[in-house]
């Protein structure tokens, strides 16, 4: 395993999504992280770029430990800087242009030892830069291997040690050979053993699953009928079969026909022991008159853990009065690796913009109330790792290609009060929209794709009378994180074609609209 030690950059996670893509296995940890903690030694260690200066007071710092343990380090970026600082810290300070973009690297030979990180490369390299301190000497011990025009130590390595750092970024796309350095690193530097494959991990995680549930409990979880739960679930059914109990809550705010195809999948496709329940006419009492977004998602998720808390205590009756049965004792959650590093992050969890409520999270009096413990076999895996995994348990190109679905569903697509009337209305115009995306060939260029509804209303002619029907807001994005997003760019005539239908079908429609804006600062969801 190699460990990447994160000082807080946007890209530190594509450093380890890139490892695994070299089928080198990664784990990152914040940079304050003691080594002495670590229950395992790791073949080499990545510092991270990060948007501190090494320099400030309260900055990040990693633990000196690092440098003591003998294994080989790469310093990226702040990480590069770190290991300056770390051998005197008057040997970075601020540039006097800011570096960003695209950089020509030229490499310099040195000797068989310092130049194992860019073996291969060639003279030159193209690299992305983003950075205003720098190197402004060449730390003690250390020899140059690459330059640019603006950085005289793009490339350092220590004569006798293992330790290297760059000033670009290899761990982007926009450094197109940064994954042969990052391979040189890993792999022959490190010595780490390039055998990482999803195979393995299915089981192992199996293996892992059945040793910590026993033969005998029994384990629950929500599933969504999205991609993640979907696949724990069927991994969790590999591993103990119909010990693993699925519950999926229809709230009565997903698509068209949603439920329904959960189940026809599911259960009779993939074998899982799931449980429907209809939990609509209580959902949309609740909602009844309520109109404020925040006030919305809290009802939705709180009738949900209501729901579940009542089938987790019928299924855990069931097990009492049926012999031999063990004792419900896991809650199965879908994590993944993205939402662990959030959490473990040295900054904290980032600003809560939205209260998300994630199918899954029970409050704690539910899992100390029943006594049960989380199981996450999906923590250690990023979104399209997940999908792979998917297609490995043999689930439906369909449903592992799924754009993602929220919690709430429908109930964040509609401005204002749900009433069925407007479920059922944003509900039939999102069918033919997604219908006619998949039709033109073009889901697979998108990230994200819905129809929202303006609960206002808008003047209409239908025949000879004036109407009154509600505006449809289309809303179809690219992301690759979903973090920030841009609107897709649908040809006219589609979009006039999918405006056409939607009035033309939909009753109570008047208008469509398609919503133009960027995340930040528009949200892909509405509300
Ligand atoms: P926003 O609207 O915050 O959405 O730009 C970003 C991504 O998160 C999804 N999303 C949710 N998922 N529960 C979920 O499970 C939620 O409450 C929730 N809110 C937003 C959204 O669909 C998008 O993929």
């Amino acid at each position: 395993t190699i460990l990447v030690l994160d000082f807080g950059s946007q890209t530190s996670h594509l450093i380890l999504r890139r490892l695994r893509a070299l089928s080198v296995y990664a784990e990152m940890l914040p940079c304050t992280a003691k080594l002495a903690e670590l229950p395992w030694k790791p073949k080499g260690i990545v510092l991270s770029g990060g948007p501190s200066s090494v320099y400030d007071e309260g900055s990040p710092h990693v633990d000196p430990a690092v440098f003591e343990l003998g294994v080989p380090i790469l310093g990226i970026c702040y990480g590069c800087q770190e290991i300056a600082w770390q051998t005197n810290s008057e040997n970075v300070a601020r540039g006097t242009a800011r570096e960003y973009g695209h950089a020509d690297v030229t490499i310099h030979k040195v000797d068989s030892h310092a130049d194992r990180l860019f073996a291969g490369l060639g003279e030159t390299m193209h690299a992305y830069m983003s950075h205003f301190d720098k190197l402004v000497r060449l730390p003690e011990g250390f020899v140059v291997v690459a330059k640019t025009a603006n950085s005289e130590f793009a490339g350092i390595a220590h004569q006798t040690k293992p330790i290297f750092g760059v000033q670009f970024h290899p761990e982007l796309e926009h450094t197109p050979r940064g994954s042969e350095l990052l391979r040189n690193f890993s792999v022959d530097i490190c010595g780490a053993q390039p055998n990482w494959v999803m195979s393995d991990f299915v089981e192992q995680e199996i293996t892992r699953i059945r040793k910590l549930v026993g033969d005998k409990a029994q384990v629950i979880g929500a599933v969504s009928g999205g991609v993640d739960s979907t696949v724990a679930a069927k991994l969790m059914t590999e591993a103990i079969g119909d010990r693993f109990k699925a519950v999926h809550i229809d709230n009565g705010l997903m698509r068209l026909n949603e439920s329904k195809k959960v189940k026809e999948t599911l259960k009779e496709h993939l074998g899982i022991n799931l449980t429907v329940v209809d939990g609509t006419e209580l959902f949309l009492e609740r909602l009844k008159g309520i109109t404020e977004p925040e006030k919305k998602r809290k009802i939705i998720g709180e009738t949900f853990i209501d729901l579940f808390e009542k089938e987790a205590i019928r299924i855990e009756k069931e097990a009492e009065n049926t012999p031999n049965a063990g004792k419900v004792s896991w809650f199965l959650q879908g994590t993944l690796y993205p939402d662990v590093i959030e959490s473990l992050s040295f900054r904290g969890p980032s600003a809560t913009i939205k209260t998300h409520h994630n199918v899954g999270g029970l409050p704690k009096r539910m899992m100390d109330g029943q006594g049960l413990r989380l199981l996450e076999p999906l923590r250690e895996l990023f979104k399209d790792e997940v999908r792979n995994l998917g297609r490995r348990l043999k689930i439906h190109e369909d449903l592992v290609n799924r754009f993602p679905f929220p919690g709430p569903g429908i109930g964040v697509r509609i401005l204002g009060e749900c009433t069925p009337e407007r479920i059922e209305i944003a509900r039939k115009a999102d069918h033919i929209f997604i219908s006619m995306i998949k039709e033109a060939g073009i889901y697979n260029e998108i990230s994200q794709a819905y129809a929202g509804l303006d609960t206002s209303k808008a003047v209409g002619v239908m025949g000879d009378t004036r109407v009154y029907g509600y505006i449809i807001i289309l809303r179809a994005v690219t992301t690759s994180d979903f973090m920030s997003a841009e609107p897709y760019e649908f040809s006219f005539s589609l979009l006039k074609a999918i405006a056409r239908r939607i009035v033309n079908e939909v009753d109570g429609v008047s208008r469509v609209t398609y919503d133009l804006s960027s995340k930040p600062p528009g949200t892909i969801e509405l509300e």
